[in-house]
């Protein structure tokens, strides 16, 4: 069974690459590569695969899950600028898919020895572009 919790966050950031110039970056990201940055309201939705526990019916403490989120995600990305303020968006860049794939990264330990597992994580950049992400290809 799949529960899929959802959570939003506010940030800015930059795309573009401190190796390339600032023309190059333009013809790779467009307006996204403008070093002044842009905010995007994201959203998240959080995916966790399991079996309902007979006795509580449920697959996971939803309570616990949105604490989870709240300090993995939206604590240190709500009202960020993701480059400058939240590794490792220093060195890599923040699109939505590396974004979505730091957010597993950093909510997968909370799931270990858990009857559920973390099974996608989707971020919604805009409301017409996401991303699923449901960990490295082994
Ligand atoms: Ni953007």
């Amino acid at each position: 069974m799949l529960i899929t919790r959802k959570a939003e966050f506010s940030a800015s950031h930059v795309c573009a690459q401190s190796s390339l110039t600032p023309e190059q970056n333009r013809a790779l990201y467009g307006l996204a590569a403008n070093p002044n940055g842009h905010g995007h309201n994201y959203v998240l939705e959080v995916t966790l695969e399991g079996d309902p526990d007979p006795a509580t019916g449920m697959v996971f403490d939803l309570k616990q899950l949105k604490e989870i989120i709240h300090k993995a995600v939206i604590e240190p990305m709500d009202h960020r600028f993701l480059n400058y303020e939240v590794p490792p968006f220093d060195k890599v860049v923040p699109t939505a898919e590396n974004v979505a794939a730091e957010i597993w990264n950093r909510l997968e330990p909370s799931f270990e020895g858990s009857p559920a597992r973390l099974q996608n994580v989707r971020l919604y950049e805009t409301d017409d572009l996401y991303v699923d992400y449901a960990g490295a290809r082994q």
